[in-house]
């Protein structure tokens, strides 16, 4: 199903037919499997909240996103694609250092680095590319400084990042960018576990000494956090922006209130009607369940498309496909829900309430400096997000 032309912020149109006719609908997918497709917000949640429906993508039922996605996670498995109680004994190793109260210790120093970037963006010349020249650089240095790796790397690791996420990555091409990204973080875990510092590679190599990790899981859970942790903000950051833009009354109303509790609300709201986590969550059955009626057999795959249940006029009142940042969207599923849900979401959270205030105070003029038909969106990335964004101030 493709976008609607016109608006770049609108999921597929069929959603809208199949919320109201066809809640739970069967969809082919790349490779020519058939799961179900499940688009309202209290049927996704459902789903989502069921230990019967398993991230394990070893499944041969699991319905994939492409085969670059599918081999590296097969052969590389983290605690995103493991069920209970192997995913919560992974996930519990992190709790620590990525917990809300830890992450709002965090803010001065984000919205030091965000000063910092933002300093040297505008120091270049016009018109200049919020995507490379600010939004990845904010989310590469935060989580580069959290987990320990050195931000000078930044572009080794997003160019690989990129080819992990991109849907039109191959097996074959996205075996050998998971290695060369392996290879890299391998070596810096040696080089960290003789020089411990406090960072999260330190704090897992305790774990490791104490027999929680093996060396190969503590590479493979670095690797996800380093490309969770900067390109889905980073697509945020640009598209977010770009939302205000093309919203302009919205725009004014942040930029005359940017008190916290506006600016978080906002942030929610963006969150929402963006869903950067397009493409649904997938999970299969692992025995037959039934979900609003419908029998969804054991082996069979599901697409929980969670893009979907955020425009549920159900859950989100009336004209949901409008951006509207005085809604109350907190319980939007753009972090997933369930055992599942991100935990990195306090981290973007901070980092958005950060940086959307910030570049609207610093450059009150920001505008796009390419027609909105022009811009290349990542369409089939495993996040929704732009390429590059042309500005001016
Ligand atoms: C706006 C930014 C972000 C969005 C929209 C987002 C979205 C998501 C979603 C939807 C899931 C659930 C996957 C599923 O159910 O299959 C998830 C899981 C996860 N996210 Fe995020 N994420 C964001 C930022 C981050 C950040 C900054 C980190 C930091 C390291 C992070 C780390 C993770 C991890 C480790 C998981 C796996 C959780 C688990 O399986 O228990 N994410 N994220």
């Amino acid at each position: 199903m493709s976008r609607p032309p016109g608006c770049p912020f609108d999921p597929p149109a069929e959603f809208r037919d199949l919320r109201a006719d066809e809640p739970i609908s069967r969809v082919r997918l790349w490779d020519g499997k058939i799961a179900w497709l499940v688009t309202r917000f209290d049927d996704v949640r459902e789903v989502l909240a069921d230990p019967r429906f398993s991230a394990d993508m070893t499944n041969p039922g699991f319905p994939s996103h492409s085969a670059g996605v599918s081999v590296t996670r097969q052969k590389h498995p983290t605690f995103l694609n493991m069920d209970d109680p192997e995913h919560a004994r992974h996930r519990r190793m992190l709790t620590r250092d990525f917990m809300i109260k830890r992450v709002e210790a965090l803010r001065p120093r984000i919205q030091r680095h965000v000063d910092e970037l933002l300093d040297e963006f505008t120091a270049g010349p016009q018109p200049a590319d919020l995507v490379t020249g600010f939004a990845l650089p904010v989310t590469s240095s935060v989580i580069s400084e959290l987990l320990g790796v050195p931000y000078e790397d930044h572009e080794f690791f997003q160019r690989q990042s990129g080819l992990l996420i991109s849907g039109e990555t191959g097996a074959d091409e996205a075996l050998e960018a998971f290695a060369t990204i392996r290879e890299y973080l391998g070596g810096l875990v040696e080089r960290k576990a003789a020089e411990p510092a406090p960072d999260v590679i330190s704090h897992l190599l305790e774990i490791e000494r104490a027999g929680g990790l093996s060396r190969d899981e503590l590479i493979n859970m670095l690797n996800l956090l380093l490309r969770a942790g900067h390109e889905t903000t980073a697509n945020m950051i640009a598209l977010g922006t770009l939302a205000l833009l093309q919203n302009p009354a919205q725009l004014a109303a942040l930029k005359a209130d940017t008190s916290p509790a506006v600016v978080a609300n906002a942030v929610e709201e963006l969150l929402r009607y963006l869903t950067i986590t397009h493409y649904g969550r997938r999970r299969v059955a692992l025995e037959d369940v039934e979900v609003a009626g419908t029998l969804i057999r054991k082996g069979e795959g599901v697409v929980a498309a969670n893009d979907s249940a955020n425009r549920d006029p159900e859950a989100f009142g009336d004209n949901p496909d409008e951006l509207d940042l005085s809604r109350s969207a907190r319980h939007h599923l753009t972090f997933g829900y369930g055992v599942h849900q991100c935990l990195g979401q306090p981290l973007a959270r901070v980092e958005l309430q950060v940086v959307y205030p910030t570049l609207l105070r610093r450059l009150p003029d920001l505008r796009l400096a390419a027609p909105v038909s022009e811009l290349p969106f990542k369409t089939k990335n495993v996040f929704y997000g732009l390429f590059a964004m042309p500005v001016e101030w």
